[in-house]
């Protein structure tokens, strides 16, 4: 008996026949960009219910492919066969006003600097920022009842996470210098956003040149008492770190992975304390649940390792990451040609994943609108359903180096908040959001924090 023939190999089709968002719909982006930078979820689920999980956007001059769903989380992020660079899209975006940060870097080169930048970050050294952070946090949360009306809370958490960033990685109290690196870094995030990329007075991208030149005056200006103390805040680890090889950073890689790892710091962080806050306030049950896992657990100031136990408050946390990735999208460049989808996609074409899209897939998540944190517990454990359906901080190489960090710095004020306030936000409130570049409210959150008895 002969054997069947195997079936041929579905053809990969051209570029040119993957599904577009069409031109009436390009038309509307461009004229509506503001509008998608809001609401970047929308577009993007009207994309892939539309056109399948490969579609080429095209958003006035620029076209870019959006990949949809988990299997193209993990082909790109993990780039098993190394053909996507995250130094090219990231150095478009952000090349001018955060140049060799680590997220800037590809290949032999990114992995050098990581190695390096890795002794900043082990479990030991985390356990000494969250024991410094702890008394940082409680002197920041002091009064937050005592205007007796609501707060913008986004705002408060904005100044919180840029002093703590300002102890814990540069090492020092900025007193009167908060307010002006708060605005040098504001200046440089909205810069980085820019579409007018000109030095010209008066422009927003001006303003982020000149806000990156205060930072590495001022960075700058520590370096040599950094170099020569035995510090224990993340720029003099940085200043004496090295890997295994023994290869140190040099005085301008320092300041640039500084700047860098202070914006990637406090505007994510920000994001999600904003955004957990928010929540909190809608589901008073949920609320009254973490803050009774909170008394239980005996400690004000609890240590890194007794976070883990704030099971209740980790799974709100990851919750709300999943609701409202602080990265909404993560951009690639191919740097040859890729085969996706039954598609081929020809080098330098730009490819981008969205975590806030996978994170609202009904085939991965139940009721993905509904924010409920108990799908993170051991009995439902919805995160476990693909290895990439659930990526607030990336995956593969460039994977957040700050994840731990971050876990941290949210549990630690969430913790103490929690202690010493029960918040509200009115009846019926829902808060606007900017998901771009980085989701926030774009009210401020306003929030009333009543002191407990
Ligand atoms: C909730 C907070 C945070 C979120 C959601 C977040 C998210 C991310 C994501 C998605 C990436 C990968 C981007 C890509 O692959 O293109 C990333 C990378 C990175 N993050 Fe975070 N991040 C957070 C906090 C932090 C903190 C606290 C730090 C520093 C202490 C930090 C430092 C970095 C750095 C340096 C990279 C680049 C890593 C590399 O290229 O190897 N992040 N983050």
């Amino acid at each position: 008996m002969s054997t069947p023939e195997p079936a041929p190999a579905p053809e990969t089709k051209p570029f040119a026949e993957i599904p577009h968002n069409g031109l009436f719909r390009a038309l509307r982006m461009l004229l509506s960009a503001g509008a998608a930078r809001r609401d970047m979820l929308t577009s993007l689920t009207e994309q892939y219910e539309a056109l399948g999980p490969v579609v080429v956007q095209i958003g006035g001059p620029i076209r870019f492919v959006n990949l949809f769903g988990p299997d193209a989380n993990r082909f790109v992020l993990m780039d098993r066969e190394q053909i996507f660079s995250a130094r090219r899209p990231w150095t478009q975006i952000m090349g001018r006003i955060f140049p060799n940060g680590l997220l800037l870097r590809d290949g032999a080169d990114h992995k050098h600097h990581r190695k390096i930048m890795h002794e900043a970050f082990t479990r030991p050294v985390l356990r000494d920022y969250a024991e410094r952070m702890g008394p940082k946090v409680s002197a920041g949360i002091d009064n937050w009842d005592a205007a007796g009306s609501p707060i913008g809370a986004f705002k408060a958490f904005k100044a919180l996470t840029l002093d703590l960033a300002a102890s814990i990685f540069i090492g020092t109290d900025l007193g009167p210098a908060t307010r002006r690196m708060n605005s040098a870094f504001e200046d440089m995030v909205a810069a980085s956003m820019s579409r007018l990329r000109l030095r010209i007075p008066g422009l927003e991208f001006y303003r982020g040149l000149k806000g990156r030149a205060f930072m590495l005056g001022f960075l700058g200006g520590m370096l040599e008492k950094k170099r020569a103390d035995q510090g224990l805040d993340m720029f003099s680890r940085l200043c004496r770190a090295r890997s295994e090889e023994g290869d140190v950073l040099l005085d301008g890689e320092v300041l640039d992975h500084m700047i860098f790892l202070m914006m990637a710091a406090h505007d994510t962080t920000t994001s999600t304390l904003t955004s957990l806050t928010y929540e909190l306030a809608r589901h008073p049950g949920w609320q009254q649940r973490l803050r009774e896992e909170s008394r239980a657990l005996g400690i004000e100031l609890p240590g890194y390792d007794d976070l883990d136990r704030l099971q209740g408050l980790t799974w709100a946390m990851y919750e709300t990451l999943r609701r409202y990735p602080p990265l909404p999208v993560i951009p690639r460049i191919a740097t040859q040609e890729l085969e996706f989808g039954g598609y081929r996609i020809p080098g330098r074409t730009m490819v981008v994943v969205s975590p806030i899209h996978t994170h609202h897939m009904s085939q991965w998540w139940t009721e993905p609108w509904r924010w409920d944190p108990d799908r993170f517990s051991p009995d439902r454990a919805e995160q476990d359903r693909h290895t990439h359906h659930w990526i607030p901080f990336g995956g593969g190489a460039h994977m957040c180096i700050g994840r731990r960090f971050a876990e941290t710095q949210v549990r630690l004020v969430m913790h103490q908040l929690l202690l010493r306030y029960r918040w509200t936000v009115p009846d019926g409130y829902r808060m606007p959001i900017q998901q771009a570049p980085i989701s926030k409210p774009l009210d401020g959150l306003p929030v009333n924090f009543a002191p407990l008895q």
